[in-house]
């Protein structure tokens, strides 16, 4: 199994994972051809990446975090409490955090050694499945940093309903990627539209308040709404801000910023001290593995390789499979696998996208 974006296939390839739309109904069947009518479709629907079986992927395995029924229900959830916040004006407390209380035990009943935090979405389901995806982040991220469980259950409610107060955004605005100044303005009202809504819920708990006010703000100050810096900022808030911006870095092509993981990382290193706690982003880039599994690389041998599996302890070197000469310009018949842990006198140079209809011919 390896990802491809759309613009790459030409009609042979094979589905790995069955798809899904929001309220948890099967789109496609995995296995199933991807003829060009399939292709169009999947284009209407906003989705730019998706993952395929084929003889260069063999035997690679991409799991998510989180099985495709909680992530299913999670985000029909924030779904459901953003209508009713806009609706009713109110918040179902007990539905947030049963949902929370089922990522939370899938996660942490799995030592989390890499997480997976690539996203295959639609269009329509950008803001859930978002909110969804941070949730897992942060709580991977809140482990890594030793945090107790009930603060981690905090922060992941706050991680879950951190966009609540988009509910009160148009809808013009929130999909559109070209802002401006006053458009701007109106989108960064949610943290506090978001505060606004759950600050006189008893249920609710000051971690989780804190976490959807501050998760704009900024290590240095550059962040909304306050401008909060350094430790003024809730560490819940520190964390999310992490995995907020990480996440729609790497899963929203719309985004202005968007960016393959290998890139998001560096972003997140080099912004390390500045925009992000450092200490936190020290942590979070050990368990977001830079070149994820099923993605091609070019080594510095001159040979393109297949990224198998992540090593945990060093996540710049992973198990890669070596299927092609760029010297030779040839493809081995026998692929050979590599494990650049050992094999120290490699290194990968960068991800690439390779017409692979010509490469492997
Ligand atoms: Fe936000």
């Amino acid at each position: 199994m390896r990802p491809v974006s759309l613009d790459q296939i030409s009609g042979n390839e094979v589905l790995a994972q069955a798809l899904y739309d929001l309220d948890g109904r099967k789109l496609l069947n995995a296995g199933v051809s991807l003829r060009p009518a399939i292709v169009e479709k999947l284009y209407e629907k906003g989705i730019s990446v998706i993952y395929i079986n084929d003889k260069l992927s063999e035997g690679i395995q991409v799991n998510g975090l989180l099985c495709e029924e909680t992530k299913t229900r999670a985000k029909c959830i924030v779904r459901e409490e953003m209508q009713r916040l806009s609706q009713a004006k109110e918040l179902n407390y007990s539905n947030v955090s049963g949902v929370v209380d089922s990522i939370l035990d899938e996660i942490l009943s799995r030592r989390i050694d890499i997480m997976n935090v690539k996203d295959i979405r639609m269009q329509d389901e950008q803001i859930f499945a978002h909110s969804v995806n941070v949730c897992v982040m942060a709580i991977a991220l809140a482990t890594k940093l030793s945090l107790p469980i009930m603060k981690i259950k905090n922060i992941a409610m706050g991680a879950l309903m951190h966009d609540l107060g988009k509910a009160f955004i148009a809808p013009s605005i929130l999909n559109k990627s070209d802002l401006t100044k006053e458009e701007m303005i109106e989108l960064k009202k949610h943290p506090v539209i978001g505060y606004n809504m759950v600050k006189e819920d008893n249920e609710t708990t000051a971690i989780t308040k804190i976490a959807i006010l501050m998760h704009h703000e900024h290590f240095n100050g550059s962040g909304y709404p306050m401008g909060l810096a350094g430790d003024k900022i809730h560490y819940s808030a520190r964390i999310l801000t992490i995995c907020n911006e990480f996440d729609a870095a790497i899963n929203d092509p719309k985004n202005s910023n968007f960016l393959q993981t290998t890139d998001a990382v560096e972003y997140l290193i080099g912004a390390s001290g500045h925009i992000f706690d450092k200490a936190m982003v020290d942590e979070f880039i050990k368990i977001v593995p830079v070149y994820s599994e099923g993605s091609i690389v070019l080594l510095s041998d001159g040979t393109m390789a297949i990224v198998v599996h992540n090593n945990p302890i060093n996540l710049t070197r992973p198990v890669v499979r070596v299927f092609y000469s760029t010297k030779k310009k040839s493809r081995y018949k026998n692929p050979y696998i590599i494990d650049l842990q050992d094999e120290l006198s490699i290194k990968i140079l960068r991800e690439v996208k390779p017409n692979l209809k010509d490469i492997l011919r």
